[in-house]
């Protein structure tokens, strides 16, 4: 019972740092002597210290650490990154045991973590009900699991089923479906992940800044994928406060480009992690996030649905509701905001 409190308890912690740590994952440890919290920490960002050893520095006397029990979200590390192995800094300081969330899915801890405590003494426990911890690093584990960032889809619909009018031209206003509430929460999605991605198609014809405004935190890279027929450049492309990233058959001058056809997903997928894209936030439109879900690699969707009609227009993907996360009530259509 106690090893969930305070296993909760990090996962709570690791929380804090979300949307600033990738490319590496959440965590958080606490240090706790005869059932009372004596230390805490978390992992802030790539570079800084990992959470261990944030736990182990807020300990105000050292000497109970052996008498100790380290919490970790995930298995503490056993290889010299940027820092060094927090399995060794938790042997040097003789801990009695550690419990850890789950397993690292990165080849180069998987386990090894956990067997270097074991060798040198410390009893460790892997809780048994590791699928927080992993949801927890959705992305880092689809990284190491999947070799490809984590993707997810959101768009806004008409209760009817439509995203927009039918529409030619940036000239014609695009359709009004979502209100306030959801553009905040669509902001604060997109301060989670490392790309938002569109079609050149929406972006010619909503000329999108794909920014944060109503939410704090890093923007994530706007990522265009071209099309056969509409010829994109500069123009459209120097709107955004970040470079883009274009997936295009031909390469765009001054442009970081992904030479491939981008009809093929399952191929240029992968290649943005090269690009140091872990994570991807799929905006649209529906014809392009249809090859998403056509070639399954879609982890996530979030729906919004307005309660006002279009009666036509642009079709919203279908999803099986049993497959998927659906956010998306009243309290964020437009007529509440
Ligand atoms: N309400 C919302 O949440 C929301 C969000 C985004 C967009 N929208 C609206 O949706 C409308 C556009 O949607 P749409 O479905 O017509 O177009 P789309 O999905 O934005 O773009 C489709 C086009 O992208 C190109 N493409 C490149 N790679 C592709 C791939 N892997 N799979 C599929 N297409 C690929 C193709 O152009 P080529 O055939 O020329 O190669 C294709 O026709 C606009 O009205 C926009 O305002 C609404």
């Amino acid at each position: 019972m106690s090893d969930r409190k305070f296993l909760t308890r990090c996962l709570q912690l690791a929380n804090y740092a979300r949307g600033n740590t990738s490319p590496n994952p959440l965590v958080g440890a606490v240090v706790v002597h005869k059932g009372r919290i004596i230390g805490e920490g978390y992992h802030h960002r790539a570079g800084e210290p990992h959470a261990e050893v944030m736990a182990i520095r807020s300990v105000k006397d050292p000497s109970l650490l052996p008498e100790s029990t380290v919490y970790c979200s995930l298995e503490p590390c056993s290889h010299f990154g940027k820092t060094p192995p927090c399995s060794h800094l938790l042997v040097k300081h003789g801990v009695e045991r550690v419990v850890i969330g789950c397993l690292d899915p990165n080849p180069i801890v998987e386990g090894r973590g956990k067997d270097y405590l074991e060798q040198y003494g410390i009893q460790v426990d892997v809780y048994e009900a590791p699928e927080a911890f992993e949801a927890l690093n959705k992305v880092f584990f689809t990284n190491f699991l999947k070799k490809r960032p984590y993707i997810a889809l959101k768009w806004a619909r008409s209760q009817d089923g439509y995203v927009d009018h039918v529409r030619e031209s940036v000239d014609v206003p695009a359709a009004s479906i979502s209100g306030p509430l959801a553009a905040i929460n669509t902001h604060k999605l997109r301060a989670e992940y490392d790309g938002i991605l569109i079609s050149a198609k929406t972006l010619v014809l909503d000329r999108p800044r794909l920014n944060l405004r109503y939410f704090g935190g890093k923007a994530p890279r706007p990522i265009i994928v071209g099309s056969r027929t509409l010829k994109i450049g500069p123009k459209e492309l120097s709107a955004f406060e970040i470079s883009p990233l274009i997936v295009t058959t031909e390469v765009i001058p001054g442009f970081d480009c992904i030479q491939v056809d981008p009809r093929d997903v399952a191929q240029w997928l992968p290649k943005l992690l090269e690009h140091r894209v872990f994570s991807v936030l799929v905006e649209g439109g529906p014809t392009l996030q249809s090859s998403f879900v056509r070639t399954n690699l879609v982890d996530e969707y979030h729906e919004y649905v307005s309660s006002e009609t279009l009666g036509h227009g642009v079709p919203a993907i279908a999803i099986n509701p049993n497959s998927t996360i659906m956010l998306g009530s009243d309290q964020y259509n437009k007529l509440i905001g």
